[in-house]
């Protein structure tokens, strides 16, 4: 699928998505642990403005647990409320109620003291595509609920899932467009899977994700192929020996390099290497 979010498009998924949260007490944003701060809409908070925040670091079970902690206290430092899961596996999810509650407790003190009576937290998600919105939805309805497809906006037909005992959520998801005019991001959000068919060249992602695992996890990355390079092996050399190590070869004996492409982005991509957190909080950051 071609994803083409253009002015207009994002103008009226804005629209759409602004119009719901009115509707909800706590927004639970979601993001990619690999990229916590990648993964996110441009325009987020000028959506989200002043009003309760769950971020939600999905995907936790392929990422590095020690830079996450970084992101997470960032997350806190803006008044935001974070909380890792795993949304396929099930796992963390009771903890996106307590850091609802935790989020909405000043607003339902202030409900109390009015006199009104107490009711559910209502919660919408929103996030950009294939950050797991719709795995999550369904992990937390305990039920199938139709893949929204990965338009920008909300769409209309909505219903409230009872989530234990203090959450409503809205069963569908905002969906909103991430931050691809950066370079760098783009080829995070490839590597990722975010956007998988590129508005990045597939060379430039191999490259990224090559020279990221040899700057952190050079060892791992040497072990997982099977291969031998010198210290100061330019990528060239580095496809060569991935290449000729798995039999990736065309006219004779010639390397085929769009086959290393794939299958450096598949290994990355799909955790086989390791797990990662490709968004470095100290150059981020704190070094911008
Ligand atoms: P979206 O609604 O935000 O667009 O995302 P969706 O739920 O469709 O999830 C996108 C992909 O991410 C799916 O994989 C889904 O299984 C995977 N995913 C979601 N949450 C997690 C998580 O916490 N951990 C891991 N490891 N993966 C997660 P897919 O390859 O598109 O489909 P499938 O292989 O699950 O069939």
């Amino acid at each position: 699928m071609t994803i083409q979010w253009y002015p207009g498009h994002m103008a009226k998924a804005k629209r759409e998505v602004s119009e719901q949260l009115k509707k909800v007490d706590v927004v639970f944003e979601l993001v990619d642990a690999r990229i916590p701060y990648s993964s996110r809409n441009p325009m987020i908070d000028d959506f989200i403005q002043h009003k309760p925040r769950v971020v939600i670091l999905n995907k936790m079970d392929m990422s590095n647990l020690k830079e996450m902690e970084k992101w997470n206290t960032f997350f806190e430092d803006k008044g935001a409320f974070p909380v890792a899961v795993d949304a396929k596996h099930g796992k963390n999810l009771q903890k996106v109620e307590q850091a609802a509650i935790e989020a909405t407790k000043e607003k339902f003190a202030r409900e109390k003291e009015k006199g009104l009576r107490p009711r559910a937290i209502r919660a919408m998600i929103v996030g950009i595509p294939n950050v797991g919105k719709s795995t999550l939805i369904n992990k937390m309805a305990k039920r199938a609920i139709a893949k929204t497809g990965n338009t920008p906006g909300v769409t209309k037909q909505q219903q409230w899932i009872k989530v234990g005992n203090a959450l409503q959520l809205l069963d569908t998801p905002g969906i909103l467009w991430p931050k691809f005019e950066d370079q760098t991001i783009g080829k995070k959000l490839s590597i990722t899977g975010a956007i998988k068919d590129s508005i990045v060249h597939l060379d430039d992602v191999a490259i990224y994700g090559l020279n990221f695992l040899i700057e952190h996890d050079k060892e791992t990355l040497l072990n997982h192929f099977n291969i031998e390079v010198d210290e100061d092996a330019g990528v060239l050399e580095w496809f060569d020996a991935i290449g000729r190590r798995r039999g990736m070869l065309q006219n004779g004996n010639e390397v085929d390099y769009e086959a290393v492409i794939d299958a450096i982005i598949y290994d990355i991509r799909n955790g086989k290497v390791g797990n990662y957190c490709f968004d470095i909080y100290k150059e981020m950051v704190e070094a911008p």
